[in-house]
């Protein structure tokens, strides 16, 4: 008796391990810094004991298919980036907090995944969490790499994220 039960909980693990589905998603996020229609907008500098760190900005980014801003709004990245390093020059780190509230694919509109790590800006490609989602992504876990297609000092940049998340 106590061996069927044991025998009939592995196959519903087996049934649900089977059931989660990984999902990838691509977009580039559009950090706009500058100009008339800003999405990133500084709220605070930082310590006058040591520059830079603890400056905060929020932002409201779009998200796209493409590098182009113009191109298809899969959503809206919102949420903040907190300057967290102490060495600034050698290895600047910025905490990165937003939700990305999806638009489209239509099978996505209103779900979000919450998404939080450390943004290591000087590397070429970096790991950030994927820790939670809502709607369709309920439960969901992974992470997302973010890569930078392009940027300047003090003004707007486009990052690539490359997404991959588990949802039971
Ligand atoms: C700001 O947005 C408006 C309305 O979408 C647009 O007409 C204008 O060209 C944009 N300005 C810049 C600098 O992108
Ligand atoms: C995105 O990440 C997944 C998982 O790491 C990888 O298999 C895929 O090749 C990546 N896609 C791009 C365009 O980099």
């Amino acid at each position: 008796m106590a061996n069927t039960v044991v025998y009939w909980m592995a196959l519903m693990f087996i049934a649900v391990a089977v059931r989660s589905e990984e999902i990838n998603i691509l977009f580039h996020m559009h950090d706009v810094v500058v100009g008339s229609n800003r999405t990133a907008v500084p709220v605070g500098l930082g310590s006058i004991l040591s520059p830079g760190f603890g400056a905060m900005v929020v932002i409201d980014d779009i998200l796209t298919q493409q590098a182009s801003p113009d191109s298809l709004l899969v959503g809206r990245a919102q949420g903040m980036y907190l300057s967290d390093s102490l060495s600034l020059i050698t290895r600047p780190d910025l905490l990165l907090v937003f939700t990305a509230i999806f638009e489209w694919p239509a099978e996505y509109r209103g779900s979000t995944l919450s998404i939080q790590g450390a943004d290591r800006i000087f590397m070429d490609k970096r790991e950030v969490s994927v820790i939670g989602g809502t709607g369709k992504f309920r439960f969901a876990r992974g992470f997302a790499t973010i890569h930078t297609v392009s940027t300047s000092l003090l003004a707007n940049a486009v990052l690539l994220f490359n997404v991959t998340v588990r949802v039971p």
